[in-house]
């Protein structure tokens, strides 16, 4: 089987019902928190993808028991001091950036040494962003090349609460921080800037001593050492950056409508919904609910008759940052100029996406000037591909796999894609359901 794709034509007019699968954020948060609960915590709809099965084996590394039949997943938490470390303990976070640096916070107060390590392109990232915090808390930490995997770490057995500025916008970073707090004695305050709030809005929900003052730009959060976390039985909302494929697929296409169901559209989520309403496309809520303190909807979305051009406010960046490769897209077909700043994380992901942004355009025949930190996209309204295109050695970055499909399906052209085993990072079931809006 040839691990590539090929697509010669663009998607026909379609008119669906669609559910993506579970959210990749809440799913690490809930293996993490469940993994230090008291009791077997039970969750529906787990994304079941290779960065979420990665999280399920780390806990397994340390010593806690789950099981997953069908479309439940059940994890038997031994309590907050519940992991066991083995010497010389490894943990593999293999794609995962998410699960790489969130459980550095959980081991802070393990004074063994444990290795961590990663995939070619975790290896590739930069850990000190939550090492240097984490540091503070008194943990040791020997960086591969100064801030790379693999890693070697040991806690402190009474961490110190710490005072902490995240300034990236780095939900990664901050949580990190926020869970190695839960360890800590005494208060750590964070002052981070705004970037999406799944495991504060977890820690709500879980009662335990958390406050959150929500500002402008930096949000103030104090948490306190955690004693206990009750289980937590929870049913995973649809992924807003797998439904965001759709969504553009959808608006880039003639004459067709999609609704996505039960996606979570958490405020620090819904850039990517703020963008392409600017841009002309038409999104609508419906049936919206809350849930564990996230909230829920269904997402409907129609063709757009024409696109506009956006500056895009620097703002509007942290709820989009997955989403960029493919609001790029929509920016190709605009009826005008661009211009997107203050993007330097995005070559902080799965691979310079900054870059390949770009570069997917170029070949695309869409005139685009990139920076460090910003792109400029001269969009055609016209845009009819007609050559023969080839994405490879992309680090396996699934939104490069993802959004070179969507391009496929949107402008024509003839495409070979290759590498489409990345797409079970984040979403396997993303090519079963471009087969089945293509059969309409
Ligand atoms: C994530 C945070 C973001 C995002 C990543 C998932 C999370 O990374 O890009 O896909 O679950 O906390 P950063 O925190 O590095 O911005």
């Amino acid at each position: 089987m040839p691990n590539s794709i090929k697509i010669n034509r663009k998607v026909g007019q379609f008119n669906k019902t669609i559910t993506v699968s579970g959210d990749k954020s809440i799913s690490i948060r809930w293996v993490l928190f469940s993994s230090l609960a008291n009791g077997v915590s039970k969750s529906t709809n787990l994304l079941m993808s290779e960065d979420v099965l990665a999280a399920i084996n780390a806990i397994k590394v340390l010593g806690i028991k789950s099981t997953i039949k069908k479309n439940i997943c059940k994890i038997y938490g031994k309590g907050i001091d519940g992991y066991q470390y083995r010497k010389n303990l490894t943990l593999n976070a293999k794609n995962s950036g998410t699960l790489g640096r969130l459980i550095l916070g959980l081991l802070i107060n393990n004074s063994n040494t444990i290795k961590l390590i990663g995939d070619k392109s975790l290896s590739k990232r930069d850990f000190k962003r939550v090492t240097d915090p984490l540091s503070k808390f008194g943990a040791k930490f020997k960086l591969n090349e100064k801030k790379k995997l693999p890693l070697i770490m040991s806690g402190v057995d009474s961490p110190k609460s710490i005072k902490y500025i995240e300034k990236k916008g780095s939900a990664q970073c901050k949580s990190a921080v926020i869970f190695a707090g839960m360890r800590a004695e005494g208060t750590t305050v964070i002052n981070a800037k705004k970037s999406r709030d799944h495991t504060e809005l977890l820690c709500k929900h879980l009662n335990l001593p958390i406050s959150i003052k929500y500002r402008k730009t930096y949000d103030e959060i104090k948490i306190k050492k955690v004693n206990k976390i009750k289980k937590l039985n929870y049913n995973i909302p649809s992924d807003i950056s797998s439904s965001a494929f759709f969504i553009v697929l959808t608006a880039l296409s003639r004459n067709s409508e999609l609704l996505i169901k039960k996606v979570n559209i958490n405020k620090s989520r819904i850039g990517i919904i703020d963008i392409l309403r600017k841009m002309g496309v038409e999104i609508k809520f419906e049936n919206k609910k809350i849930y564990k303190g996230e909230k829920i909807a269904d997402i409907k979305i129609k063709s757009a008759k024409s696109i506009k051009p956006i500056n895009c406010p620097e703002k509007l960046n942290s709820g989009a940052i997955d989403e960029f490769l493919v609001i790029f897209l929509v920016a190709a077909k605009a009826n005008g100029i661009s211009y997107f700043k203050g993007l330097s994380e995005l070559n902080q992901k799965e691979s310079p996406r900054l870059q390949w942004g770009s570069k997917i355009l170029k070949k695309m025949g869409i005139k685009n000037i990139v920076t460090k930190s910003t792109i400029k996209i001269f969009g055609n309204p016209d845009l009819e591909i007609k050559k023969k295109i080839i994405i490879k050695d992309f680090l396996k970055d699934h939104r490069v796999f993802m959004t070179s499909v969507i391009a496929a399906l949107s402008f024509g052209g003839s495409w070979k894609i290759n590498d489409k085993d990345a797409i079970k990072t984040s979403f396997p079931k993303f090519l079963k359901i471009i087969n089945d809006l293509k059969k309409e």
